[in-house]
């Protein structure tokens, strides 16, 4: 082509079409030249048939030209690890305890972090829906899930950011059958507590990037929660405002590093949160210095 920028194509065909091996040939040259090939995906047909050949929709559309653009971006190479969503702590196979967080911001985060060019994986409490495209979706339920996705996936990566509400405590001897209202007027639960995810994980040169939800003093404690999990950032936000934050498609937040400045974020998308939040990771990752995490490793 006579352009110099990135070439995406979504291939759209009647079903039958697409398994011609000249079809599969010609897609393959087009790969291998560099061109990004957008589905086809499968499902019915304008002629009625039903199989693969469906244009990939226009919104997911949108999501495969923003990884493509954002490939040159100043997060390449990077591998960030993003958690999303409220964790659901089993009572009984039907039952669990959760919260009201609705996985917006980490979401946010994972797709501002794609559209920079990082590697994303997202580890998502909530939604078992597709994730966006182009990032890694794992999904961890429970805390203790969520704890054991994270380590895993944290030793490959230069950035943790955990946007999840992860619950502080899970039953403490959950029912393997349900539980029968019987009799009984009242159910007591014992609850234990769960291990805290982002303070315990460790990986060489990992940046940590905690969430912290208050509904008072919100700076003070946003500052000891940043010691006591061993943070690099933290990112403060109240829970009773109520055009931001929790299950709002805007967020108003505070960040606060290692030196203490607080830096005051207006409200703004979570999509642009994202960005300012990766501006920071950005520049702790500078600091760090090094390559990727994997080199870290390779180096000693
Ligand atoms: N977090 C975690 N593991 C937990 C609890 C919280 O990794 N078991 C993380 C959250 O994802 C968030 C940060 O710790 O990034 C702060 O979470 P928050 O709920 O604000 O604080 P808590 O540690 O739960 O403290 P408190 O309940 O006293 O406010």
């Amino acid at each position: 082509s006579a352009t110099g920028a990135p070439v995406m194509v979504a291939p759209a065909m009647d079903a039958r079409m697409f398994d011609n091996p000249a079809t599969r040939a010609n897609l393959a040259t087009l790969g291998d030249r560099g061109v990004h090939v957008a589905g086809p995906d499968s499902g019915r047909m304008a002629s009625g048939l039903e199989g693969v050949g469906r244009m990939v929709e226009p919104q997911e559309l949108i999501g495969h030209a923003r990884l493509v653009l954002g490939r040159a971006g100043d997060m390449a190479g990077r591998r960030l690890v993003v958690t999303a969503g409220g964790t659901e702590e089993p009572i009984d196979p039907v039952r669990v305890i959760t919260n009201r967080s609705s996985g917006k911001m980490g979401l946010a985060v994972a797709e501002a972090a794609r559209d920079r060019g990082a590697d994303v994986t997202l580890i998502s409490a909530g939604s078992t829906r597709p994730g966006p495209v182009g990032v890694s979706m794992v999904r961890a339920g429970s805390a203790r899930a969520m704890a054991d996705a994270v380590r895993e996936a944290a030793g490959r990566a230069d950035a943790v950011v955990m946007a999840a509400a992860v619950s502080d405590w899970t039953p403490a001897a959950p029912s393997e059958t349900k539980l029968k209202k019987g009799e009984a007027g009242e159910l007591t639960l014992g609850l234990e507590r769960t291990e805290d995810v982002i303070a315990s994980v460790e990986g060489p040169g990992l940046i940590k990037v905690g969430f912290a939800l208050e509904t008072e003093e919100l700076e003070r404690n946003a500052r000891a929660k940043l010691a006591a999990k061993g943070l690099d950032l933290i990112v403060a936000n109240d829970a009773l405002q109520e055009d931001v934050g929790m299950g709002a498609d805007q967020n108003r937040v505070i960040m606060i590093g290692r030196d203490g400045q607080a830096q005051h974020v207006p409200t703004m998308s979570k999509y642009e949160v994202g960005h300012r939040i990766l501006d920071r990771v950005g520049g702790l990752l500078a600091e760090r210095g090094g390559g990727s995490a994997g080199e870290l490793i390779e180096h000693g």
